[in-house]
């Protein structure tokens, strides 16, 4: 029995695999339309979801599975105080797998040492968020054709956002990739990821606070929301909240072939105009996140 904590937990071959299946799954729905009949898959959600709790759910009714689960800590009896442990010991005799997100990093990983079930972490607070990298990966290979020798800025709340801290460990084990960190100075990574991720790794980066000086040479274009769950103070929040915003000015300096991706949701950071872009790929890449999901799902009860 294997659980999914990081994108990491996955080899490169692994990966290949796994994108594989996913595309095989998008060329060929009913090959796979009763793979997981019987299985059932429960979502453990703490913290609100919209793409990542309904894309697993979509992912097992594709497979001809059931799902089952909880959208909310509220809902659940977390509120009288269930521990994770306990939780998972108890829906590990009522399903096959478990997606959890929670707040609490690590939380997820608390849950696999109690479970008798695969769990995937479908987001632990500020920390990981597998499989939206798994997503990424997925919508970079099939949109830009590879993986490698890749300029990808990301931009935005690069301190608490857990979609880019997953993607930078995964992409940096890929050959001629560089990055380009652009943050107001106070949301910059966290120093964990720049001395072991980066440094350590002698992968080329730079840390700059201006999008348009930067945009033009980059492949791909990775924006985050600020992240106003993970701030301590709303006046924090409120003076960085619209740090960048991309406009079909900034895309204006942009190369054709840039692809703009955005785990989703967005609030301000792009503005509703850029959507018609050919180059902005954040829809499409939902999409994908089902077909990745579908893949995930199967590997892990060994039905592939
Ligand atoms: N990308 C992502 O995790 O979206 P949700 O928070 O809606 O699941």
């Amino acid at each position: 029995m294997r659980h999914i904590m990081n994108a990491l937990d996955l080899s490169v071959e692994e990966l290949d695999k796994l994108m594989a299946l996913a595309k095989d799954m998008m060329a060929h729905p009913d090959k796979y339309a009763e793979i997981c009949k019987g299985k059932k898959l429960a979502t453990c959600f703490y913290e609100p979801s919209t793409r990542t709790r309904l894309s697993f759910e979509a992912a097992m009714l594709n497979l001809g599975g059931s799902v089952l689960g909880f959208s909310s800590a509220d809902s659940s009896s977390a509120a009288k105080g269930e521990s994770v442990a306990d939780t998972i010991r108890v829906i590990s005799s009522y399903a096959d797998i478990c997606a959890m997100r929670h707040p609490k990093e690590g939380a997820p990983l608390v849950a696999s040492m109690h479970s008798s079930i695969p769990v995937i972490n479908a987001g632990d607070g500020g920390h990981n968020h597998p499989t939206q990298t798994l997503t990424d990966l997925l919508t970079i290979k099939n949109l830009k054709g590879r993986l490698d020798h890749l300029k990808i800025g990301f931009c935005g709340d690069l301190k608490f956002g857990r979609t880019v801290h997953s993607l930078i460990g995964a992409m940096v084990r890929y050959p001629g990739i560089e990055f380009v960190l652009i943050s107001p100075p106070e949301l910059r990574i966290p120093d964990y990821l720049r001395k072991e991720t980066l440094e350590e790794k002698n992968i080329p980066f730079q840390e700059v606070s201006d999008l348009d000086a930067v945009i033009g040479d980059l492949d791909i274009l990775y924006m985050t929301r600020v992240q106003r769950e993970r701030f301590f103070n709303e006046e924090d929040y409120i003076r960085l909240r619209d740090s960048f915003i991309l406009d079909k000015a900034k895309m204006d300096l942009a190369s054709k072939d840039m692809l703009v991706l955005h785990p989703l949701p967005r609030v301000n950071e792009i503005a509703t105009e850029v959507d018609d872009d050919p180059r902005a790929v954040y829809f499409k890449q939902a999409e994908f996140g089902v077909y990745i999901r579908m893949a995930l799902i199967v590997v892990l009860l060994e039905l592939a």
